[in-house]
C-alpha cells in the first residue's frame, strides 16, 4: 500500500496547491447548535482544528457527528453559532469554502447509471477543475484509489465497497485542502481501510487537514493527532490521545471513551461477569 502511494504522484501535486499565507485555523468553530424540533442535536459546541492536523471527532451513535459535518460542509444550516473554513464564513462565504473542501458523507447518493469515471469527472467538473485537467486528473484518482479495472464499470454494479472507495476519492478530486470524511472505513475490507489510513497520514504531512468522524476508536487510536469526544450534542473531550490519556488516568481510548461517555461501568461489570 504504501508503495502505491508514494509511486502515485497525485499526493505530490496536491503540495502546490497547499499556501502557507493563510494564518487561521483550518476549522474555527464557535457556539455552534442545530435544532431538529425540539431535539438539540448539536449544543453549543465550539473547537477548533489546525492546518496539518487529522482530526478525529468521536462519540455514540446519535451524539452529533454527523450533524456537525453536514453544517460544516454546508448541507444544513446551523441554527445559531459560528464556524469559519480557513478564516472563511460558512454562511458568508459558502463557495469559497466549498472550494477549499472535499467531502465524503456518510450515506453517499452515487448516480449508478454512470461509471465510477463518468462520476469522478461528473465531482470534478462541480469542482470547476477546468476541463482540459479534467481527464488526467480522474485517471490519477483512479489509479490512487486502484479501480483501474472497474473505471468504466456503471456504479450499480459495485459493491457497498466499492461505492464508498469511489466517494471517498471523489473527496480528493480537486486537490482540497481539507477533507471531511463521515465514517470514511465503514464497509471498507482491511486492505482498502489501510489505503486510505496511509493516504490520509501521508495528505496531513503535506500541510493539508483532515476532519474526520469514527465510532470505531481503534481508527482513532492509531491515526488520529488530536480528538474530540461529543455526547448528546456536547463535546466533553478534547486534546490530543496524551492529553486525554493524562487528564483522565486512562490509556486505552476505550476506556477514556467508555468513562466519559458513562458506560465504563458496564464494562467493568461485563469483565467479572
Ligand atoms: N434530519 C433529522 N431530523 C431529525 N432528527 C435528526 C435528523 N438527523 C439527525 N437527527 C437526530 O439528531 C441526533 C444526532 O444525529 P447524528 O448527527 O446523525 O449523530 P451521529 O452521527 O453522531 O450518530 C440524533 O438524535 C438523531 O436522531
Ligand atoms: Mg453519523
Amino acid at each position: 500500500m504504501f508503495i502505491l502511494l508514494k509511486k502515485n504522484n497525485f499526493l505530490e501535486k496536491c503540495k502546490e496547491e497547499v499556501r502557507s499565507d493563510v494564518m487561521s485555523y483550518a476549522i474555527e468553530v464557535r457556539d455552534l447548535t442545530r435544532k431538529y424540533g425540539e431535539l438539540v442535536a448539536v449544543d453549543h459546541i465550539s473547537f477548533q482544528v489546525e492546518e496539518g492536523e487529522l482530526f478525529g471527532f468521536l462519540g455514540p451513535n446519535g451524539a452529533g457527528k454527523t450533524t456537525t459535518i453536514k453544517i460544516l460542509t454546508g448541507i444544513i444550516k446551523p441554527t445559531s453559532g459560528s464556524a469559519k473554513i480557513y478564516g472563511y464564513d460558512l454562511l458568508e462565504n459558502p463557495l469559497k469554502v466549498k472550494s477549499i473542501i472535499g467531502y465524503t458523507p456518510e450515506y453517499p447518493i452515487l448516480y449508478d447509471t454512470l461509471t465510477a469515471r463518468e462520476f469522478l469527472d461528473f465531482v470534478a467538473a462541480l469542482h470547476n477543475v477546468p476541463r482540459t485537467h479534467r481527464a488526467e486528473r480522474v485517471q490519477e484518482i483512479i489509479d490512487l484509489f486502484g479501480l483501474t479495472d472497474e473505471a468504466d464499470q456503471q456504479l450499480k454494479s459495485f459493491s457497498k465497497g466499492m461505492k464508498r472507495k469511489v466517494t471517498l476519492a471523489a473527496a480528493f478530486i480537486h486537490r482540497p485542502k481539507l477533507v471531511f470524511l463521515d465514517e470514511p472505513t465503514m464497509g471498507l475490507d482491511a486492505k482498502t481501510a489501510r489505503f486510505i489510513k496511509d493516504l490520509l497520514k501521508e495528505f496531513v504531512k503535506l500541510g493539508k487537514t483532515v476532519f474526520m468522524t469514527t465510532h470505531v476508536l481503534e481508527i482513532a487510536e492509531k491515526i488520529c493527532e488530536k480528538v474530540a469526544i461529543i455526547n448528546r450534542g456536547k463535546i466533553i473531550a478534547i486534546g490530543t490521545l496524551n492529553e486525554l490519556r493524562a487528564k483522565e488516568k486512562l490509556y486505552s481510548l476505550e476506556d477514556i471513551f467508555l468513562k466519559l461517555t458513562g458506560s465504563l461501568e458496564e464494562k467493568d461489570l461485563a469483565k467479572y461477569l
